[in-house]
């Protein structure tokens, strides 16, 4: 109710300025009185997924906290864990604005951002002044600059220096709005990334004596033999866990709505389904030997409960959380 009156002002201000306003709220108001509007308590529904207990199967997806500037205040909403990123070895601005927009009608967003982000050092530096206790993933990508040949060097620069502070890793390769980025699902690219990607995880491993798992971010606009394609790529490195899906590109779900030829990746609502097929298919080649986390059009009971049937482990929410706020995480968390 309270969200439902303050949602109507914060959606008067472009989506980008409401992004960074809300930010700078919770950063103000964390640790104050004033986080009694968002903190709230969840039942404690532990999970283990990937060898790691989460407080509970509901996320923040990554994108809305980039640089983990805000981690404590989103984790007193009752988050079971917080993906933070995507971030690169080097700070960018992204794309120019306005890079967001809503699509109103059918609760959907599309965004072409871009991975603007404040680079890996200072997402680090954020990560050290926060106490939350859940899980931390950390989301990974490339430059815009750095070639798609040269991509690996991003990731592993990226996987060195977050390895020992993060709860689980993901590997950012389904962006549409990052050229070629999409490119690193297939063939040798995808191949030759996740055999480093695992020889850097043993390196890790024995240099921190801590095993973090690794999970792949993908598309949701794979064909059926891309899908077979990545998931036998995926058993053969033993990836710890796949993170579908990413935005889509595919438009037919809202046409005719105010901003639908937008370009950049439509999430939301109108991803819902579409995102929760491709978990099923995943699941059906993964054979149960890799976890899921389902993410696409998550906004209510019903919508976690669909990708949990589906094979998913934990879900995570971004646009659903926008039009609804915190509420939704305690209504899918008490009731799922
Ligand atoms: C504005 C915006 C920014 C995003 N940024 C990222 C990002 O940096 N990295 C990433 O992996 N996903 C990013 N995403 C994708 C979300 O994490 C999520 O996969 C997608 O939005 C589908 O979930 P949803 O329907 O709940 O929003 C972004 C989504 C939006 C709307």
């Amino acid at each position: 109710m309270l969200y439902n009156i303050l949602r109507h002002f914060i959606f008067i201000l472009s989506p980008e300025k409401a992004h960074e306003l809300t930010k700078q709220l919770l950063k103000l108001t964390h640790g104050t009185l004033l986080d009694i509007f968002y903190r709230q308590k969840v039942q404690q529904r532990p999970v283990t997924v990937m060898g790691l207990t989460f407080l509970n199967s509901v996320g923040l997806a990554a994108g809305v906290d980039k640089d983990g500037e805000c981690i404590d205040a989103f984790a007193a909403m009752g988050f079971g864990h917080i993906e933070i990123g995507t971030i690169t070895p080097v700070a960018q601005h992204g794309n120019e604005s306005p890079r967001v927009f809503r699509v109103l009608e059918g609760e959907g967003l599309i965004n072409r951002m871009g991975f603007n982000n404040k680079g890996v050092d200072n997402l680090i530096n954020n990560l050290k002044n926060s106490n939350f206790k859940g899980v931390i993933g950390i989301n990974i990508g490339k430059n815009i600059l750095t070639p798609i040949e040269e991509a690996k060097n991003d990731y592993l620069i990226c996987m060195n220096k977050v390895y020992q502070y993060a709860g689980y890793i993901a590997i950012n390769i389904s962006s549409p709005n990052t050229p070629e980025l999409r490119s690193l699902q297939y063939g040798k690219l995808l191949e030759d990334l996740l055999s480093c990607l695992k020889m850097r995880q043993t390196v890790l491993n024995n240099q921190y004596k801590k095993y973090v798992p690794i999970a792949i971010k993908v598309s949701p606009d794979l064909s059926d033999d891309e899908i077979k394609y990545i998931a036998a790529i995926v058993l053969k490195n033993k990836i710890d866990g796949l993170i579908a899906t990413n935005t889509t590109c595919d438009r037919s779900m809202i046409q005719g709505m105010l901003h639908a030829s937008e370009t950049g990746g439509l999430s939301g609502r109108p991803l819902q389904n579409k995102s929760t097929l491709v978990i099923e298919k995943f699941a059906q080649y993964l054979n149960g030997e890799v976890p899921i986390i389902g993410v696409g059009g998550v906004d209510s009971v019903i919508a976690a409960k669909e990708k949990i049937t589906a094979g998913a482990s934990l879900v995570q929410i971004y646009s659903g959380f926008i039009y609804q706020g915190s509420r939704l995480v305690k209504q899918i968390v008490n009731n799922i």
